[in-house]
């Protein structure tokens, strides 16, 4: 698969030609929006400068990768590649009317493929002549960085065609997964409890915003608390993945989504790039960090790590009954695609499947709701 294709140069367009290109791929790349496309291309030159400045690649290597991409004006110049990635706007029926006019243009033979976050793999596969065709290559932001792929084949995914995606992100550097069609694949629902619950627990006046950041980066060693990974993220993006996880999994109340996060998502607090989320980034306090040892509490510390970790083992658990992904994919997911520092799995072991329990059952018991039922498979384990 030499010659590839990609939609969309945002984002994730953008850092996913980069690798390809990186990989000796011929790229071609494709976006409504020529202007996004220029920009984007001239946001690369300045990030491979960089890789030469850190000897990372040497100068006729960066004009090389640069050299493989070619810039498209329009869909027709897709018709030799062997793979097309779509990165275009989260939107089922702009995505479908893409890839309808795309099967026009590229050989039978041609691999299509999303970068999809949410929307179902096998909804998008049955809009096709040929769905066999057809599967998620999920990548992470940004996508020259994160190792993680999260590859899914849809139901009308021809057999072996997840393996081959497999192989071929291995030789692109990449660590792929093969995940099943469900709503959030494994990163975006497993890790779901990261943020509902610390959200949970913030608007129950528990904690701060501070303190429960502090905890799980002290306790856990999570590289950022959840508040400031929302904020990082974006807190309206965040909480849009929520809310599709949420009525995907026909209102399952382990995923409801927060009324805090609405309303901050409202108020246009969206975090670093709107200057302001759950911290401040305005030039006086670029680095908001917990400053007042006073304000650490061991107990309440110890208490907002294991209600969040408790739920986030409970869905890497159940994760594993429903065969989402393998246990070994379901432990790399979460340290690749999201830095986790340990396999949650593993983790549980670690602190104990008992005390995870008792802390769900405790919780349970409390708030009688059902957001707290444990997995069945956790008491087996
Ligand atoms: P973005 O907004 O940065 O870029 C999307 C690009 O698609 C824009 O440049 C836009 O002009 C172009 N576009 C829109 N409609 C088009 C059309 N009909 N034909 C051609 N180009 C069109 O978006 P981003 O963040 O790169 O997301 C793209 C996809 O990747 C989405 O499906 C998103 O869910 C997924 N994704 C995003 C991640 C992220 O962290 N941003 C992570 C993983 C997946």
């Amino acid at each position: 698969m030499n010659k590839v294709g990609i939609i969309g140069s945002g984002t994730m367009g953008i850092g996913i030609a980069q690798v390809a290109a990186m990989n000796q791929c011929e790229v071609f790349l494709y976006d409504q929006n020529a202007e996004q496309t220029e920009k984007s291309l001239q946001g690369l030159q300045k990030v491979l400068s960089r890789l030469v400045e850190k000897n990372k690649i040497d100068f006729e290597e960066s004009e090389n990768i640069y050299n493989r991409i070619k810039f498209c004006t329009e869909l027709k110049d897709f018709k030799d590649c062997d793979l097309v990635i779509e990165a275009i706007i989260e939107n089922k029926e702009i995505k479908t009317k893409v890839f309808q006019q795309l099967e026009e243009i590229v050989s039978q033979d041609c691999i299509i493929s999303s970068n999809t976050s949410s929307i179902s793999i096998t909804s998008l596969s049955s809009e096709l002549k040929n769905p066999s065709r057809f599967i998620g290559i999920h990548f992470f932001n940004p996508a020259p960085l994160m190792p993680l792929v999260e590859i899914i084949p849809g139901l009308l995914t021809k057999e072996n065609l997840a393996a081959d995606i497999f192989s071929l992100m291995k030789t692109w550097g990449k660590v792929p997964v093969i995940a099943k069609d469900v709503p959030g694949f494994i990163v975006n629902r497993i890790a779901r409890p990261f943020y509902g619950e610390a959200l949970r627990i913030a608007e129950e006046n528990i904690a701060t915003f501070e303190q429960i950041d502090d905890a799980m980066r002290t306790l856990g060693n999570f590289k950022m608390g959840p508040f400031e990974l929302m904020d990082l993220i974006g807190i309206d993006v965040n909480f849009s993945v929520t809310k599709t996880v949420y009525a995907d999994y026909f209102y399952d109340p382990k995923y409801k989504p927060s009324l805090l996060q609405q309303r901050m998502s409202e108020a246009k607090l969206l975090g670093r790039k709107s200057g302001k989320g759950f911290y401040d980034y305005s030039e006086e306090s670029k680095e908001p960090r917990i400053k007042n040892q006073d304000i650490k509490d061991e107990k309440l510390y110890e208490e907002i790590f294991l209600r969040i970790i408790s739920m986030l083992i409970n869905e890497a658990v159940e994760g594993k009954r429903l065969g989402i992904a393998s246990d070994e994919a379901i432990e790399l997911a979460m340290q690749k695609g999201v830095n986790y520092p340990k396999g949650l799995i593993a983790w549980g072991k670690e602190i104990g499947y008992q005390k995870i329990s008792d802390t769900l059952q405790n919780l349970y018991e409390t708030y009688q709701e059902e957001r707290y039922r444990q997995s069945p498979l956790l008491k087996k384990m």
